[in-house]
């Protein structure tokens, strides 16, 4: 099974509406916070269950059976938010590993490193490093930047 975490938000959401035009629905799983805003993928035969990458044991419940796990980044909110964002992602991580994924793919950004003056950056780099570290096989999705992000910039 493919799971895909924040299928409620933009980019995992239209992740899933592609995976449904390629494999059978009983093969994918949402991830979600709040499984009452996945109803509409439910009834179209996608499993949803609650994960938060805050509770463990509501990825463990999430991720089970997965093969291949899609971790959308959860964003952070500055230097200050690196840790909390560090100990999220390591949950996913440990997750999947124990569901018996094959590969984990994870929306990393063109630029990630650890030494850069952006803090998502930071985050990212940490992120592909405890991705090494768990033996699985992973993809970092090297990201640019969305186009959404540069309206909601605008204003
Ligand atoms: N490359 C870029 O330019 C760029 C720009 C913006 C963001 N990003 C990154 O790409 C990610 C996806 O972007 P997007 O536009 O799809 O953002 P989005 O619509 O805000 O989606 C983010 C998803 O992450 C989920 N999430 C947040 N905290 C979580 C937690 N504790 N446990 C589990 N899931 C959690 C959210 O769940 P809920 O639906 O329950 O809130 C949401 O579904 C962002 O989270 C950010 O890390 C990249």
């Amino acid at each position: 099974m493919i799971i895909v975490t924040g299928a409620n938000g933009k980019l995992g959401r239209a992740v899933v509406e592609q995976l449904l035009d390629r494999v059978p629905a009983e093969q994918i799983g949402v991830s979600v916070r709040d499984p009452n805003q996945a109803q509409e993928l439910q009834g179209r035969g996608v499993r949803v269950r609650r994960g938060d990458f805050d509770d463990a044991e509501s990825l463990h419940r999430a991720f089970e059976g997965a093969s291949q796990v899609l971790i959308v980044s959860a964003g952070i909110m500055g230097e200050a938010g690196i840790p909390h964002g560090i100990r999220q992602h390591q949950a996913a991580i440990d997750a999947a590993k124990q569901a018996g994924a094959s590969q984990v793919l994870y929306t990393s950004h063109m630029g990630s490193s650890p030494t850069s003056p952006f803090a998502p950056m930071i985050h990212h780099a940490a992120t592909e490093e405890l991705l090494q570290a768990s033996g699985m096989a992973f993809t970092s999705l090297r990201n640019g930047y969305y186009a959404a992000s540069v309206l909601m910039l605008i204003g």
